[in-house]
């Protein structure tokens, strides 16, 4: 008898490893079989509840998947995201603090020079200046001892060997971004005011070469350290920043997002990704934009929404797949925006919450606030 129960357990312990990757044709996205079925706005589309699906005798394979999905570390909806998942691979963590320190929140900056991705740590619910790296070589992680500190710093981008930081400011200090030289630490101020106006708190930066013969670099500007209680009453509406790097000239570019927050470009620069995200009003749509010759962007279209919690950082690879940090995880699309499938956040950190994260050959860094991942893929995608 217990001979019998000890097979059982291997049997059962083996049927969970290999649901760490779960298929789900993309017909279970628009098509229950279930007669009664409903999704908690709370819970991610995995945790839908229908009748029937612990039911063998009256139930929809793909319906039974998406249960199994709940305990997986990827749903792949496509061949494509299938071979990007290495079979023996699942994310591996590599540092975790209390969950009252979310030291890995934003960022995810590759830094050539050193081998390193740089990360910022949250802001809630203590204010720092804690911008961290992971040497991608030991998988140490080592707090970076800047000089001057940033305060409240954010989203993070490598350009021309500087790194450059989002700092949100606070009451006092005005929000900023900075330079900083990743072999001696020392920073520098790049831009802080429109016209004397104080930046909101800057998000994400990024950074083209081609558009208009110049070099930009590109910021959100959301008053989101206002609403978090930690900066002053913005003197500027949300906006997109775009910064001419040789003339200093800084325009807002898009003053019509609700919050903008994560921001990139496809390999060619031919088209703008900007995430607006409210938690407050349930808007969860990343937005594309073709770009003037004039580098300003137009056409805007709604290239993905949610299915949950909102859309923060966003990373285009090699190959223009455009992922995504979102409530249940990264989400990878192509460049049409269809999901292809789903690095699931939910069983990564105490609240589920991945805000952002990096790629480097075949390797992703996660951030997940007080714990950081390391997954390494079947593909170099970056
Ligand atoms: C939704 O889920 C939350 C917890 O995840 C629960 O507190 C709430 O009662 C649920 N709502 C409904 C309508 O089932
Ligand atoms: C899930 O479905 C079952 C069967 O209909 C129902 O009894 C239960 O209340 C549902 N739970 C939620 C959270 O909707
Ligand atoms: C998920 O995993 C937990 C813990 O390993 C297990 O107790 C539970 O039955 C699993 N649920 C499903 C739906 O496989
Ligand atoms: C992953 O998280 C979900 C939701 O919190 C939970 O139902 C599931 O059992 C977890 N799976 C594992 C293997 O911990
Ligand atoms: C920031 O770093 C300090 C010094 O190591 C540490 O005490 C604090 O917990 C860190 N905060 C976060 C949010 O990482
Ligand atoms: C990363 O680790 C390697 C191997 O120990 C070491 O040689 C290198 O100096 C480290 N990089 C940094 C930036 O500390």
């Amino acid at each position: 008898m217990l001979f019998q129960l000890v097979i059982i357990i291997c049997i059962f312990t083996n049927a969970y490893a290999s649901n760490k990757l779960v298929s789900l044709p993309l017909s279970i996205t628009s098509l229950f079989q279930a007669t009664y079925f409903y999704r908690n706005t709370t819970v991610p589309f995995s945790f839908t509840n229908c009748t029937g699906v612990n039911d063998a005798d009256n139930s929809d394979p793909a319906e039974n998947k998406l249960l199994k999905s709940r305990n997986a570390s990827f749903i792949s909806y496509s061949t494509e995201f299938k071979s990007l998942i290495d079979s023996n691979k699942t994310p591996k963590l590599i540092e975790q603090q209390p969950v009252s320190i979310p030291f890995a929140h934003e960022g995810g900056a590759y830094v050539p020079e050193t081998n390193e991705v740089w990360f910022s740590a949250n802001q809630l619910p203590q204010q720092n200046t804690n911008v961290s790296s992971i040497n991608l070589t030991t998988n140490e992680v080592t707090l970076l001892n800047i000089n001057n500190p940033i305060n409240t710093p954010n989203g993070i981008k490598y350009f021309n060997s500087l790194v450059y930081v989002c700092s949100q400011g606070t009451k006092t200090i005005p929000a900023a971004i900075y330079a900083v030289n990743p072999t001696t630490l020392v920073s520098k101020v790049i831009v802080n005011s429109w016209f004397g106006y104080r930046l909101n708190s800057p998000n994400d930066v990024t950074f083209s070469t081609k558009i208009s013969g110049k070099t930009f670099m590109w910021f959100t500007d959301p008053q989101v350290a206002y609403q978090q209680g930690f900066a002053g009453v913005p003197e500027y509406q949300n906006t997109v920043f775009r910064y001419d790097m040789l003339t200093s000239e800084l325009r807002p570019v898009i003053t019509d997002l609700i919050t903008p927050n994560g921001i990139a470009f496809n390999q060619e620069e031919t088209v703008l990704y900007v995430s607006d995200t409210t938690p407050t009003s349930d808007i969860a749509i990343v937005y594309a934009y073709d770009l003037t010759k004039d580098g300003l962007p137009m056409n805007r279209r709604i290239f993905s929404v949610s299915s949950y919690g909102i859309p923060d950082g966003i990373k285009v690879d090699k190959y223009d797949r455009v992922w995504t940090a979102e409530g249940d995880g990264i989400n990878v699309r192509n460049s049409y925006g269809t999901l292809l499938g789903v690095i699931l956040g939910y069983n990564l950190s105490s609240n589920g919450l991945i805000s952002n994260f990096e790629l480097k050959d075949n390797t992703v860094i996660i951030l997940a606030q007080e714990k950081l991942w390391r997954l390494d893929l079947a593909q170099n995608v970056l």
